[in-house]
């Protein structure tokens, strides 16, 4: 696992959340991801508004699983840093939610952020794994033996392998009951992955231990199944917040595609 290079212990060399959190304007991050976050903006002036595009579907995705699908329980991989922008901020009150991530010391700042916030809970998990995580006594206990859960992928599905997406698909199909949702970001659908700039980016990342993994929005459904597409459907990230490509340059259109570089879903059964 490549865990060590993807935690701020090491300030040595940029990390990929690091760059991440520095994009989206916060502070738990090192000089060497500044300069690796923007060389990367100066091959990409959109990847700003990509990670903001993404980040904020989340404040959507939480009222649309709770207040309007139902679900008070919400389980979220990957999930970054819970800052203002992240799921629990707008789920009713009694609405329990779980973040997880794989990099130990997001899930130390993570529980510094949160502090007693009430039913809200951060553990260290692998998206890759969701067995581990989901049969952990902990988050048994939390959730009592309920499986008509919301999953939530959000900003992870570029740093999966198609194996890896696959098994998650499998895995929590046959987990949740059959009123569960997964509500998945294709993230980085559309990208172009033959631009000279895009080339170098993907170098970046791999480089620094996480190798990204450009598909199109048809591999992603595929992998996806048997979850399938519930309405409104594969929604470009730029629709999902009223925008079109008339926000974007041409240089952003010719490296992220029209979409905004991804898509948001509900999956169902
Ligand atoms: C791009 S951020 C996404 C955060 C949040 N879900 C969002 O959409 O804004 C990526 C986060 O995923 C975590 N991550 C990457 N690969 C992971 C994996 N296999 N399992 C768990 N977390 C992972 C990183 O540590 C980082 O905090």
């Amino acid at each position: 696992m490549t865990r060590s290079k993807d935690s701020i212990v090491d300030a040595t060399t940029p990390s990929a959340g690091r760059i991440y959190d520095y994009l989206l304007g916060g502070h738990h991050n090192f000089e060497v991801d500044r300069q690796a976050a923007e060389y990367i903006r100066s091959l990409a002036p959109f990847v700003t508004k990509f990670v903001r595009l993404q980040r904020w579907c989340l404040k959507d995705v939480a009222h649309e699983l709770t207040t309007v699908r139902g679900y008070n329980v919400i389980i979220d991989f990957a999930s970054g840093l819970p800052t203002q922008d992240n799921l629990h901020v707008v789920v009713p009150e009694g609405t329990t939610v779980i973040y997880s991530d794989y990099d130990p010391v997001v899930v130390q700042y993570a529980r510094e952020i949160l502090g007693d916030t009430p039913n809200v809970h951060f553990f260290e998990a692998d998206a890759r794994r969701p067995e581990e995580f989901l049969n952990r006594p902990e988050v048994l206990e939390i959730i009592g033996g309920r499986r008509d859960v919301a999953i939530v992928y959000w900003g992870v599905g570029l740093f999966l392998t198609d194996d890896e997406i696959d098994h998650a698909a499998q895995y929590l199909y046959e987990w949740t009951s059959a009123e569960g949702c997964w509500a998945f970001n294709l993230q980085g659908a559309g990208l172009n992955k033959d631009n000279p700039a895009g080339v170098e980016i993907l170098d970046t990342y791999a480089k620094m231990g996480t190798p990204a993994f450009v598909r199109s929005l048809e591999e992603y459904v595929e992998l996806l199944k048997p979850w399938r597409v519930d309405e409104p459907g594969l929604v470009p990230l730029l629709e999902w917040h009223g925008l079109d490509s008339s926000d974007m340059s041409e240089l952003d259109i010719t490296m992220f595609g029209t979409a905004g570089a991804g898509y948001g879903a509900y999956l169902v059964k």
